[in-house]
């Protein structure tokens, strides 16, 4: 459905958890997070729910993130069910991959389409220092696995921070002559944890842009957030996701659930509504999403404010 812009609203990020298995630096506090009640977080069959109803008003594609999504006992299983909705064509996941490679073969039979995994350098003692606990090497089986069956396209989120991977962008691009991936270079945003290292960690992506002209853009699918761009002749591609500089609020097609029942409307905005209440009725859950989408907020203000007002952390909201 449309919104009161006229903006085509068919696209649900789905928070299933706020942990994680890894701390990295611009998301979570060092000593982790305390955890969510168990009975505070919703069941699978309530986010089955709730997909389900926004499917009834135009969502056709449907991402689960985290936390990380892949530490919710029984992910498989929702990806399974939510692939059986009608009207439901699209499931993806955003992950760290620490887990995948194991698991991605049975989600891959349960109906998932396309992964995005994150990964800020290929450097093993900064990815410990960047991520405070993972180890790199999973990670890479796991691109490789997915690439193997064909959970395409494989897109690796890289988030960009001065002074901690922004030497290592080279080495990102030159991963792509050889393998099919599409590298997406995000601007760290502030919020959460960010918001601290924002002023002395962002980087200028016009300046990257600058500093390699071997870049030749190429086209953009419909409503994505990332400029493509490619090396001569290689397998991959590059994006360059740019939520600050290059604001794509005006094309933006996505609602948010967090773990706790509420919509986020936009991920900037510290407006939510609570879905829990509505859960056992199908007819108000779904006019209360109806209208949450209809007043999804204009835009975010990151740029004149320097900091985001959404007042959650990303593994809240799942970025
Ligand atoms: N700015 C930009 N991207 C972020 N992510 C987490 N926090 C931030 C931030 N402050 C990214 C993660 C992951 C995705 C879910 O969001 O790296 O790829
Ligand atoms: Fe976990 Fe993702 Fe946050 Fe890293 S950015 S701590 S992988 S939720």
């Amino acid at each position: 459905m449309r919104d009161k812009q006229g903006r085509n609203i068919n696209y649900l990020r789905v928070s299933v958890t706020d942990r994680c298995n890894l701390r990295c630096i611009y998301c979570m506090p060092e000593d982790g997070i305390e955890s969510l009640e168990h009975d505070d977080i919703l069941r699978f069959e309530d986010i089955l729910k709730i997909v389900k109803s926004a499917a009834s008003l135009g969502i056709n594609k449907v991402r689960y993130t985290g936390g990380e999504p892949l530490v919710m006992k029984d992910i498989d299983k929702l990806i399974y069910e939510t692939s059986r909705l009608p009207g439901i064509d699209d499931i993806a996941i955003t992950t760290n991959g620490i887990l995948l490679s194991d698991m991605a073969e049975d989600l891959k039979k349960a109906g998932l389409k396309r992964v995005n995994i994150s990964l800020d350098t290929l450097n093993e003692d900064k990815f410990r220092s960047i991520t405070r606990i993972g180890n790199l090497d999973k990670v890479l089986e796991s691109i490789d696995k997915c690439l193997t069956l064909g959970l395409k396209p494989v897109k690796i989120n890289t988030v960009l921070m001065r002074g901690v991977n922004d030497t290592e962008i080279i080495d990102f691009l030159n991963l792509t002559k050889e393998m099919p991936v599409e590298i997406r270079f995000i601007e760290l945003m502030p919020i959460g944890e960010s918001i601290k290292l924002y002023e002395e960690s962002k980087v200028d992506f016009s300046e990257i842009l600058k500093q390699y002209p071997e870049l030749i853009q190429i086209e953009t699918e419909k409503n994505s957030t990332a400029q493509l761009y490619k090396l001569q002749g290689a397998k991959g591609k590059i994006g360059f996701i740019s939520p600050i500089s290059c604001k794509f609020c005006p094309d933006c097609n996505k609602i948010r659930l967090t773990s706790i029942g509420k919509i986020k409307p936009c991920l900037h905005s510290s407006e939510e509504i609570d879905l829990r209440e509505y859960l056992n009725n199908e007819e108000l859950l779904t006019m209360k999403l109806k209208s949450a989408i209809f007043n999804k907020p204009l835009e975010h203000h990151l740029q004149e404010e320097n900091a985001s007002r959404s007042g959650k952390m990303m593994y809240q909201i799942g970025g």
